[in-house]
């Protein structure tokens, strides 16, 4: 944590906690990193499902090549704040409004998952047309990751043997543009598997696409670039994979290669920040109870890891009897929900951990409060913070 954020965490009133921060600042550098790391011939596209917060949408709006979205509600809210900013909406289950709203939004691609899909889209084109790229669940194992998404059966893409059906669909309608494929099989690839990933992808679309005379003008490897929450300070390597891409791109001229990152992006760049209300012993172990809990902060019950965090301690004790308070043992995190599931962080070895001691639990950003129960028990909300703020974005209705 730097000083800034240590400092505006630090004075935060007790009252406005628990608070979400975001350090912008920390974001842009690390969103001109990633971009600088990639060659010029990889779009980069920002899946906004991580956190669309517009605030940090606006952060990256200058380093990015556009957003990829999810979900009509994704798409309109993207839009609202960047009527020019190139949207690819993908995601499975698009509803024939949906799909109608992205060709009034113009979005810049559309992922197609299914010939369903694919036919149901031609319903609402009207007189104009569409990019498209056609996801494809190739039979490809990216190896030990977080999250699978394809290689096995699953309700996302179409299959390699799917695809001449769709071919047939759109050589019979000159309103659908093939531009090419989109395969996001996994997260949590670091980058040598992730480019072994995309050599594959790239070799296999080139075959595919050569065997049917097709011109392959571009290939979405998607997004799923690793994020280590045990070990904060291990990114992605960009430059590596920055430098694996340019090899490959070498040998396919004129083809353009697609990414599009969430968690690895927005990650590091949020705090969730809180107060611990007691400490107490149970059968032998310790336990923190803090404001707030995983209604708030659903990543590591989501993710079944421990939330990194840092003690701020507070030097104060302002009640007439002893502070409790663990020391030199492990201690479980948990928040104030009414279900063993409720924990932030389990039996981690603290020096000391007392009531009134405030707890910033790092890598707070993607898939944080976005995909959390807010409403669960009717605790009140965080406040937000946005540190090193640029000016929101106006939001066109
Ligand atoms: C199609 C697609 N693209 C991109 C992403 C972003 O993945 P990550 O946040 O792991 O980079 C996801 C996440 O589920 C996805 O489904």
């Amino acid at each position: 944590m730097n000083r800034e954020v240590l400092a505006h965490i630090s004075r935060l009133p007790i009252d406005d906690l628990p608070a979400y921060v975001y350090d912008l600042r920390s974001l842009r550098d690390h969103a001109r990193t990633i971009r600088a790391a990639l060659p010029e011939r990889v779009e980069l596209l920002y899946a906004a499902k991580a956190n669309a917060d517009p605030r940090l949408l606006r952060v990256l709006a200058d380093h990015v090549d556009g957003f990829e979205v999810a979900s009509g509600g994704e798409l309109s809210h993207v839009r609202s704040h960047f009527p020019d900013m190139p949207i690819a909406f993908g995601g499975p289950g698009k509803t024939p409004a949906e799909l109608a709203r992205a060709v009034d939004a113009g979005v810049s691609r559309l992922h197609v998952e299914s010939e369903h899909e694919l036919r149901v889209l031609t319903t609402v084109l009207g007189d104009r047309s569409i990019d498209i790229l056609l996801r494809v669940n190739l039979a490809l194992t990216p190896g030990p990751v977080a999250l699978t998404m394809g290689g096995r059966p699953g309700p996302f893409g179409l299959e390699p043997a799917q695809l001449d059906n769709c071919l047939a669909v759109i050589a019979t309608d000159r309103r659908l543009r093939l531009r090419g494929l989109h395969v996001h099989l996994a997260s949590g690839i670091q980058a040598p598997g992730h480019l072994d990933l995309a050599e594959d992808v790239l070799k296999w679309a080139h075959g595919w696409a050569e065997a049917r005379r097709i011109n392959l003008a571009e290939v979405n490897v998607g997004g799923g670039m690793g994020v280590d929450y045990a070990h904060p300070d291990q990114l992605f390597d960009w430059a590596a994979f920055g430098t694996g891409l340019h090899r490959l791109l070498a040998r396919r001229q004129g083809l353009t290669v697609r990414i599009e990152p969430g968690r690895s992006v927005t990650a590091y760049c949020g705090w969730y920040v809180t107060e611990v209300l007691d400490v107490k012993r149970s059968h032998g172990e310790a336990f923190a109870v803090v404001r707030g809990g995983t209604h708030h902060l659903r990543t590591p019950a989501a993710k079944q890891h421990n939330q990194p965090f840092q003690i701020i301690p507070a030097d104060t004790w302002p009640r007439p009897w002893p502070r409790p308070e663990a020391r030199r043992e492990p201690v479980t995190l948990v928040g104030q929900l009414c279900t063993p599931k409720d924990v932030l962080a389990r039996r981690i070895p603290v020096r000391q951990l007392r009531s009134g001691d405030r707890i910033a639990f790092a890598m707070a950003d993607a898939y944080a409060w976005n995909i959390s129960h807010h409403d669960f028990l009717m605790h009140p909300a965080p406040a937000f913070h946005h540190l090193d703020e640029a000016p929101v974005p106006a939001s066109v209705p």
